[in-house]
């Protein structure tokens, strides 16, 4: 790996997750967890996040591990975890509890400051220097010299910055690329729905650090944790590609020459080829599926693709029939369309019956409204979804109202959530009602908000 990346101008940085993340270390040797009153290990194995911090042999065996490490990768440094540390195992440990009194310490936070000074002290014997997560910075200790990758949000990247470490920034919700790039996809949710504009539009520059604070940094990066990387087939290059590379212009292009529309255009027309050209099997995006009137409608999005279909709410393959002209269907909600391009492929979508693009300036409020009779054909369940570009807005009330019917589905306001569509149940009397929208953006950027109503299965 390290000669294969060398050749390309990569580094590779490894990283070690130490004190926590350490269940699989304390699960095959229980003896380096924390112990209890009656001596016993208590936890269930996947719970056993730390390693014991008093256990003077874990260090022995760190100091093994790492001078391993060192001597496999040239790099300058070496990542040392420090994230998401459970300190209540420290806590209940007469071990640990034993050295923080002896130590004079008031918190376990502080047995965690320790553990990391230690970890630090045998890299540096390695002549090396190390990598964090953000949480070993919390109290001052870390020395200087280690590089803060900035994980948990732009807040987490900006406190690096003035604390004065070299710092890495990668908020999840831009930059965790485990995140689902649409709701329809697979993949994780909990940051946000990080999409591929989404992390072109990431700038450390927006975390309020300043010119000064800028030189502190010393790039960005993705994070591509694998829990969810293991179907469907190569689906690691569909999670990697294209955000990886925007990204790297990101990295690499000074802001004034970055503009979506200009780095979007260049994929479609080139780059999506030469990833197509090198094997990978990168994501595209899906193309625009409509139904009216009892026909669904679809147009590509990405120039020269395929788009292939199911009429039985499978997921289309490379091998399911190509579409060619509208389908007229009375049961559009079993239709799933994905587009196929170059070696790439989409996300599966289904055919939306109504979709509106509503722009709003910071702070803004605005109330749109979708008349139902124009969308609406039939009773049963409509699923409305609302997709986001910013992060940070609000349904302040949604409302059905008609000559037959007037009532409110969201009266007090609510987050928008791409991962969860409201159900809407239509019958003969609110078949005939505009739902009333008011939508309020409470970021200072400005955002960009598409309502999608589709049919239900
Ligand atoms: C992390 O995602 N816990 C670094
Ligand atoms: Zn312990």
């Amino acid at each position: 790996i390290v000669r294969y990346a060398s050749f390309r101008n990569v580094e590779i940085i490894p990283e070690i997750d130490l004190p926590g993340h350490s269940q699989t270390a304390t699960s095959v040797y229980p003896e380096t967890f924390c112990g209890n009153d009656s001596g016993s290990e208590y936890a269930p194995e996947e719970m056993r996040n730390v390693l014991c911090a008093a256990r003077e042999e874990n260090f022995d065996m760190l100091r093994g591990i790492i001078h391993e490490i060192a001597a496999l990768f040239p790099s300058e440094c070496i990542h040392i975890g420090g994230d998401e540390v459970s300190l209540k195992y420290w806590k209940n440990c007469p071990r640990c509890r034993a050295l923080m009194k002896s130590k004079g310490m008031k918190s376990a936070s502080e047995l965690q400051d320790y553990f990391i000074g230690r970890l630090e002290e045998i890299v540096h014997d390695e002549g090396k220097i190390c990598g964090a997560w953000n949480e070993a910075m919390q109290h001052g200790t870390l020395s200087p010299s280690t590089v803060v990758y900035g994980w948990k949000d732009t807040d987490a990247c900006a406190q690096a910055v003035r604390k004065g470490y070299p710092t890495v920034m990668m908020p999840a919700s831009y930059c965790y690329i485990d995140m689902k790039q649409h709701p329809w996809d697979r993949g994780h949710t909990w940051a946000w729905l990080v999409d591929t504009r989404r992390v072109y539009d990431f700038d450390p520059a927006d975390t309020g650090i300043g010119a000064e604070g800028l030189k502190k940094v010393r790039g960005v990066e993705a994070a591509q944790w694998a829990e969810l990387l293991d179907r469907p087939e190569r689906f690691v290059e569909y999670q990697g590609y294209p955000r990886i590379c925007a990204l790297a212009e990101l990295g690499w292009t000074k802001r004034e020459l970055r503009r979506w529309e200009d780095f979007r255009d260049r994929l479609k027309n080139g780059h999506l080829d030469r990833l197509g050209a090198m094997g990978i099997r990168f994501r595209t995006d899906p193309p625009q599926v409509r139904y009216a009137k009892g026909t669904i409608t679809v147009r590509q999005t990405t120039p020269g693709s395929e788009i292939r279909y199911s009429p039985d709410m499978n997921e289309p393959t490379a091998d399911s029939p190509l579409y060619r002209a509208p389908i007229r269907t009375d049961r559009p909600e079993r239709y799933r369309f994905r587009a196929f391009y170059r070696g790439g492929m989409s996300t599966v979508v289904e055919p939306v019956a109504a979709s509106l693009d509503v722009s709003l300036a910071p702070g803004e409020q605005k109330t749109v409204t979708l008349p139902l009779d124009e969308y609406v054909d039939r009773d049963g369940i409509w699923l409305l979804s609302l997709t986001q570009r910013g992060d940070d807005a609000t349904i302040v009330r949604l409302e059905a109202t008609g000559p037959d019917t007037a009532y409110c589905i969201i009266r007090n306001g609510q987050k928008v959530n791409p991962f969860n569509d409201l159900r809407l149940y239509a019958d003969e009397r609110n078949r005939t009602a505009a739902l009333n929208v008011t939508l309020r953006n409470n970021a200072a950027r400005p955002d960009e908000i598409t309502l999608n109503l589709r049919p239900s299965a």
